[in-house]
């Protein structure tokens, strides 16, 4: 077998060739957002163009490299001229682009929104660049620093930049010893909860046993998160090698990916990249020399939110129904069939090889004391930037949300962060740094790195309703707190947004969302009521409106809105007439209409029809119904 110290020389002359290419180099980000932007048709048009004009370019796959928002992304190189960036790229535009700088060597300069390399370039006058655009400026990119800029499906471009180093480095080491840098590092799990990572890792280590089990949890199954995929999806080979160093240092031969079907992209990858890694002498035994075997699974899930919870992951692979048991045991001690296993986040995962490779002292100079490193978010909701991003712990929530995102497209109303078992904060706490500690006495979490900007069309009553709806769906229902008491919550929500409450029950459901936290067997049910407490807590005003003078500020509750005509925009087109299911509109052809309350069932046919004059708005408007007291 060829040595893998010479597989990393080929990687490294194949990588610089593609640097110096003799010919244009295309890079195209065909991570899921960028295929469900389109990129997949600009593939198709750059392929055909290049054959249209007997063009010679290499074209070269690359994941997500942050700003989602700007997808489809497309970037070419001329031979030793830096790489330059363009956003937004349809098929037209990209012909457009290729043929401009391909055969006429011009930039189109507007066009383009960064590019990769020194400044002082002829060609790339007038580009910023792109790690300093005001939405990757204030980023530390550590886990993500392959992301958007290897194939992700070639293991030499991750051979080349380094990869599998922190693994060689751990098996030159006694296992203890790379717990050892990792309590160091002081890593602490990405996956929420923020528990050391060396702690469990060694609990399991000082356990005998004749099998240990390393699980990588990409369950990811809360609403606006795609960190972890978009991770996978774009360096996969990282998650791996930090799972084979996890496995390393607590014993463990064999690894399982848990992953959600629905992945597919991140699924397909994952097992090109063991195949790749097969042969290449990566899985299988004695690992680089070392007397380290290693086996990987990649195991499909149905993508039960549940099965995020250790002991619920454990019975799904089993092949049992993923459902949480009480714990002790502790899966460190007696997990996947009975033998001790860690779970670990992806994205704790990821960062264990550069640990590994530059040492904790490197890794301690990020973050801040007792939050060291860096996390990654995917930056959702009313956020002009929106994308994958990753700051140092310790960055303050205004930072990400305007440096990094932009601000919200309406007036800023709060931010929901670790999805639904997080907490939605409001502007107060705009200047908390984002760790472990400061958010939890926010009332929130970290979680795993959602994070959903609201603004003030966003009704926070609501919001709670749909988060509980989803935990309440997702409940397994082992246990009544969480069964029933989700239950409950969602009914006594939906009556508030109904303006059928009373302030009494605030009340109660302020009791019902203690005793569900404290009562419940798993994380599930324990974080479910996070939304409604801390919604609560920061935004009483707005239960208070809803419940007492059944208003809702924002339109958004159904049964508290009003759909009414604009005298200034309606021209009588009649359209929304013609489709109103109760015949509450009434008006002559060009002439101004009205909607009968009584009658209309707010089902918002008419709000849809009406487009007629872009600039003056929608003639139908859907406004909060006056205050009851
Ligand atoms: C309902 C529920 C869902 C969870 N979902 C995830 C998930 O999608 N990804 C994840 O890494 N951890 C998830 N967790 C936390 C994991 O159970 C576990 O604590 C974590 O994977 C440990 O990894 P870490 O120590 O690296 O953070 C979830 C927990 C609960 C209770
Ligand atoms: S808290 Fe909910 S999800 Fe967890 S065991 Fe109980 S019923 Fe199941
Ligand atoms: S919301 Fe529906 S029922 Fe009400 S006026 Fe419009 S179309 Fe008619
Ligand atoms: S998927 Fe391309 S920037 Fe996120």
């Amino acid at each position: 077998m060829i040595s893998f110290a010479t597989r990393q020389k080929e990687a490294q002359k194949k990588w610089k060739a593609l640097q110096q290419s003799a010919v244009p180099v295309i890079y195209l980000g065909t991570a899921t957002c960028g295929q469900s932007a389109g990129a997949l048709k600009v593939l198709d048009a750059v392929k055909q163009t290049l054959k249209r004009k007997k063009l010679k370019a290499e074209i070269v796959q690359v994941g997500c490299i942050g700003p989602c928002y700007m997808e489809p992304l497309m970037d070419i190189r001329l031979p030793g001229e830096p790489r330059i960036c363009y956003s937004n790229v349809t098929p037209d535009a990209a012909e457009k682009i290729i043929e401009s700088l391909l055969i006429k060597g011009n930039p189109l300069a507007p066009l383009a929104v960064g590019h990769f390399g020194d400044n002082g370039h002829p060609l790339t006058e007038g580009i910023p660049k792109f790690f300093e655009t005001p939405m990757l400026k204030p980023q530390t990119r550590l886990v993500l620093r392959n992301c958007g800029l290897i194939d992700p499906e070639n293991i030499d471009h991750y051979l080349a930049n380094d990869g599998y180093q922190g693994l060689a480095s751990a098996l030159r080491q006694k296992p203890e010893s790379v717990i050892e840098i990792v309590k160091e590092a002081g890593l602490r799990g990405r996956g929420g909860a923020g528990f050391p990572t060396w702690r469990k890792w060694e609990i399991c280590r000082g356990v005998k046993a004749d099998q240990k089990y390393m699980i990588c949890n990409v369950s990811e199954g809360d609403p606006g998160a795609f960190m972890n995929r978009a991770l996978i999806e774009s360096d996969p080979h990282c998650v791996i090698e930090g799972l084979m160093i996890g496995s390393y240092a607590i014993g463990a031969s064999h690894g399982y990916v848990y992953i959600n079907s629905d992945y597919y992209l991140a699924v397909a990858r994952l097992k090109k990249a063991a195949e790749q890694m097969r042969e290449y002498g990566l899985l299988g035994k004695n690992i680089l020399g070392s007397d380290f075997d290693f086996g990987l699974t990649i195991k499909e899930s149905a993508g039960a939110f549940v099965c995020g919870e250790e002991t619920a992951q454990i019975c799904s692979i089993e092949g049992r129904r993923g459902m949480p048991r009480s714990r002790p045991p502790f899966p460190a001690v007696e997990g996947l069939f009975g033998k001790p296993t860690i779970i670990n986040n992806v994205e704790t995962l990821g960062t264990l090889p550069n640990i590994l490779r530059n040492g904790a002292d490197w890794y301690k100079q990020f973050g801040v004391k007792g939050n060291h490193g860096t996390k990654t978010f995917s930056l959702v909701g009313s956020v002009r930037r929106g994308g994958l991003i990753e700051v140092p712990l310790g960055t303050k929530l205004r930072q990400i949300i305007y440096d990094i995102g932009g601000g919200s497209w309406k007036k800023f109303k709060g931010v929901q962060t670790g999805g639904p078992s997080g907490g939605c904060l409001s502007d107060e706490f705009l200047d908390i740094p984002v760790e472990y500690e400061s958010m939890q006495s926010a009332g929130s979490i970290m979680g795993s790195g959602g994070m959903i900007v609201l603004d003030e069309d966003t009704c926070v009553v609501d919001l709670a309703l749909y988060f509980l709806h989803f935990t309440q769906k997702e409940s397994c229902g082992k246990c009544s707190p969480c069964r029933v008491g989700t239950w409950h919550m969602v009914t006594i929500l939906d009556e508030i947004t109904k303006g059928q409450s009373g302030p009494e029950d605030l009340t109660k459901l302020q009791t019902l969302a203690e005793t569900a936290a404290r009562a419940s067997l798993c994380g599930l049910g324990q974080t479910a009521p996070n939304p409604v407490l801390t919604t609560l807590r920061h935004f009483r005003n707005e239960y208070l409106e809803h419940v007492q003078d059944k208003y809702c500020k924002s339109a958004v509750c159904r049964e508290l809105v009003e759909y009414i005509v604009n005298p200034e925009t309606c021209n009588g087109c009649q359209r929304c007439k013609d489709v109103c299911p109760t015949d509450a509109i009434s008006g002559a052809r060009s002439e101004l209409h009205t909607i009968d309350q009584l009658r209309c069932i707010k089902c918002k046919a008419c709000y849809e029809v009406c487009r007629f004059d872009p600039l003056a708005g929608n003639a139908i408007e859907i406004k909060p119904k006056r205050r009851v007291s």
